[in-house]
């Protein structure tokens, strides 16, 4: 029963009619609770609140999978606009971009040019850009975009699935990588992924103890309380340095636990998306959490 309602969520953040139209509609079905607002001055209001909380924070642009070129030219302007921002207003933060935002789907090097002008504004101001993992069908093209830069801008990093069996192999070609660690969000083939919540928990565990031990900064990306509380104690154990890694949790998912995290001393980072294109985002959360169905539920019933 739970796979069918994952199929049917991811099902509906892949609508492109759906997702279109959602634009239009402006917030609904509860998604506010997870999307800060859709302009760059209340995704900044967020960010100061949650610094002067000592949490730091990446600003996702919501978006993606863009067919249009005038949209990823847009967006990409719209990121150095947040770059500038950022950097203007000293916060403390980064920003999480999907390549497909910037128009990987249209051409590879048309997507090139426009992330090469966002790495060159974040590069100006010492700013990290993260770039998020999408669904399989686009890892091989991030990865490569990921390489072609890499060595030009070392402050840019990217994500690892732990659903993916290849998790563990291109660990090691990135030790020297920041990088996101995370579960997976997205519907993949038993080809290329675990399927069991047991297998993909147990590779998180295994890869994020060994990127602890290694020498590059990682984010460790899960809001589950039993892989965090080990990871925990491995580090007391092994008196892994603060500067090695953070915690990440999505906005509006479990913040008083976000909160308990940073004032133990624990560095921790919340991802913040904005922006009006927020359909496809809210529906994989609905996707791997079935229980937010009430907040939608609420807001069809009571508002
Ligand atoms: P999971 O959903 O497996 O939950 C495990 C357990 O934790 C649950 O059974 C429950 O007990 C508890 N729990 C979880 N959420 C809770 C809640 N809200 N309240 C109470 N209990 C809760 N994916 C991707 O493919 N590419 C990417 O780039 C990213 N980026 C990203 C950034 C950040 C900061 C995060 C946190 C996540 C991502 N993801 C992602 C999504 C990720 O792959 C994954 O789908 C989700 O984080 C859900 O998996 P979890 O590890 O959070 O736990």
């Amino acid at each position: 029963m739970a796979n069918v309602t994952r199929d049917f969520f991811i099902g509906l953040s892949n609508n492109k009619f759906l997702n279109d139209q959602a634009k239009k509609w402006g917030f609904r079905l509860g998604a506010e609770k997870f999307v800060a607002g859709t302009n760059i001055d209340s995704v900044t209001n967020v960010v100061k609140e949650l610094n002067n909380c000592g949490i730091s924070c990446t600003i996702d642009n919501l978006g993606e999978y863009i067919s249009d070129k005038s949209e990823a030219i847009a967006a990409k302007q719209d990121l150095i606009k947040i770059l500038e921002k950022i950097h203007k207003e000293k916060l403390d933060c980064h920003i999480s971009v999907k390549l497909t935002l910037l128009g990987l789907d249209i051409n590879q090097s048309f997507c090139m040019e426009n992330t090469k002008e966002v790495l060159d504004a974040a590069k100006e101001y010492n700013i990290f850009v993260n770039f998020d993992m999408e669904d399989y069908s686009h890892y091989e093209q991030t990865m490569a975009v990921l390489r072609h830069f890499k060595e030009t801008y070392p402050q840019i990093g990217t994500v690892i699935q732990s659903y993916l069996y290849r998790a563990a192999d291109d660990l090691e070609g990135l030790q020297e990588t920041r990088i996101r660690l995370v579960k997976g969000a997205y519907k993949e083939a038993e080809s290329v992924a675990y399927q069991s919540k047991q297998e993909i928990n147990r590779n998180f565990i295994e890869l994020a103890k060994g990127r602890l031990l290694g020498e590059a900064f990682t984010s460790i990306a899960t809001h589950d309380h039993n892989i965090i509380n080990e990871l925990k104690t491995f580090i007391e154990e092994n008196k892994i340095d603060n500067s090695k890694f953070e915690f990440q949790m999505l906005y509006g998912f479990r913040t008083e636990m976000q909160h308990e995290l940073a004032k133990a001393g624990y560095p921790f980072c919340t991802y913040i998306p904005f922006g009006t294109d927020w359909f496809a985002y809210f529906m994989r959360r609905l996707a791997e959490r079935p229980q937010n169905i009430n907040l939608v539920m609420k807001d069809v019933f009571y508002t």
